[in-house]
């Protein structure tokens, strides 16, 4: 019986996809894509799928085992539980997607106005920053603010020598030593890292050290530690995120492209870009809180996909441009460009049934110019808005799908994060790419090593040299 309701629960919180406007049915046969098309892509798929289960078998692809790991995520908790009440900051010093994922995270799933909050307002939670840059000013603004003996730190690095990462976490670990001295320091860092070289420093120092498995790339590791202990930290609650992400799991188990929704999703993001000429993907929230994920999925779509050669070493340069706007504040923005402009773009929409607040708007007198506002509420109006918007693209043959949320809570955002990490991956067999690495970034990684005088990168320093003189003769 208890399994029978939960399990209507789950079905009441199911994540769903419409993808019918991305269908020539509805967009016209120039720009929107066949059942013929999909069933043709369906072998291929199967061939995919096969290889992304065997490749997840051999231990090569970790994101998928994430949610299934409880014993990581129990120990996260305590660790977390362990700072409740002692702390009235927590700061996050991270880039990319050692930062990404907990400002999503925090955004979806925290009360909008979080830091303003009184503590008990917060649930005893402390307040959330997340230094995802090394702007001087940013920087400077959070360690004035907080204080330091009552702030919890996590840096958060895979690699353990992100030269952004550790510069900020030396100044933060000299602050801590001068303000609450050498002795005290252990008690607000922890270090979630890997097997590089920050992990023995935090052994070394005591710092309580949460791992990044070697198989987790940093774009896909929302769901181990990075994500989670900010999560437990910022009051998610870890457990029920866990099961949305198992949940989709399940859900995408099949090789049947029909039927696996993050594979369709997939395909029809492939099919729109190399078919159709769609090389531009906008994600589209109307819902604020929704927002950070579409950043979040951004890095994750552009990071994975974008690259250079494919598999074979041929030179490909592919990759689906990834956009964010927001509905519907961006109807006033963008909309007018992806409405009008070149057929070039997809629009991805993350829409939510049910948000929460109400907020009815008050009824006006019949006379009134604002009559038809009466009565009816800002959560009517979105999705109204919402619903036209994606009717006025259809009407005008572009090309847009949606992802449909019942409503925002932990296990919803999991099973959506899940989703699109799958549908990457599965778009990189597509493309034929590697979606775990990421060698464009790694070469400005270098030239930053070579310019900020680190021992081996002499040649990336002098190359720098050169092209700054070379390019100053355009400079007015
Ligand atoms: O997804 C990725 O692999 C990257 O965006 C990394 O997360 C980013 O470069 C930061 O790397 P690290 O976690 O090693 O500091």
């Amino acid at each position: 019986m208890a399994k029978r309701r939960e399990s209507n629960q789950t079905n009441k919180m199911r994540l769903r996809l419409d993808f019918s406007n991305m269908m020539s049915d509805f967009v016209g046969v120039e720009r929107g894509i066949t059942r013929a098309e999909i069933d043709e892509l369906g072998p291929k798929a199967m061939v995919i799928a096969a290889s992304i289960e065997a490749r997840r078998q051999k231990g090569e692809l970790g994101f998928y085992q994430l949610p299934y790991d409880t014993k990581t995520a129990t120990a996260v908790a305590e660790l977390a539980d362990s700072f409740q009440g002692k702390c009235d900051d927590f700061v996050v010093l991270g880039i990319g997607g050692s930062a990404l994922g907990a400002t999503a995270l925090f955004r979806a799933l925290c009360h909008p106005l979080h830091n303003l909050l009184s503590k008990s307002k917060r649930g005893g939670r402390p307040r959330v920053f997340v230094l995802d840059n090394i702007d001087p000013t940013s920087v400077k603004s959070v360690l004035d603010f907080i204080n330091p003996k009552k702030t919890v730190f996590n840096v958060i690095t895979k690699s353990g020598s992100t030269a952004e990462t550790l510069s900020q976490f030396l100044i933060v670990r000299e602050m801590l030593e001068e303000k609450i001295g050498k002795e005290s320091v252990a008690e607000h860092i922890v270090v979630t890292t890997g097997e590089g070289p920050l992990k023995a420093l935090a052994k070394q120092a005591s710092y309580p050290l949460l791992s990044v498995p070697e198989n987790v790339g940093g774009r896909f590791s929302v769901f181990g530690p990075v994500g989670l202990f900010p999560a437990a930290m910022f009051g998610v609650d870890i457990a029920d995120l866990l099961a949305g992400a198992r949940d989709m799991d399940e859900r995408c188990k099949t090789d049947r492209l029909w039927q696996n929704p993050a594979y369709l999703s997939g395909a029809l993001h492939y099919l729109a870009d190399v078919r159709k000429g769609l090389s531009i993907n906008v994600m589209m929230p109307y819902s604020d809180a929704l927002l950070q994920v579409a950043v979040w999925f951004r890095q994750l779509w552009a990071e994975s996909l974008g690259k250079a050669k494919n598999l074979s070493g041929k030179i490909v340069n592919v990759g689906q441009t990834p956009v964010v706007a927001l509905g519907a504040t961006d109807q006033h923005s963008q909309l007018q460009l992806y409405s009008e402009g070149p057929f070039n773009k997809m629009i991805a929409f993350l829409l939510v049934e049910n948000h929460g607040a109400k907020m009815p708007i008050p009824p006006q007198a019949k006379q009134s110019e604002f009559a038809y506002l009466g009565r009816h509420s800002l959560e009517e109006m979105m999705k109204i808005e919402a619903e036209s918007t994606r009717l006025a693209l259809t009407k005008g043959e572009r090309s847009n799908m949606s992802l449909i949320l019942p409503e925002i809570n932990a296990f919803t955002v999991g099973q959506l994060l899940f989703l699109l990490e799958v549908q990457t991956v599965f778009a990189g067999g597509l493309y034929y790419v590697n979606p775990m690495d990421q060698p464009g970034v790694e070469a400005s990684k270098q030239y930053i090593y070579g310019m900020m005088g680190r021992k081996g990168f002499e040649s990336k320093a002098r190359a720098a040299r050169e092209w700054q003189e070379r390019k100053s003769q355009y400079i007015i």
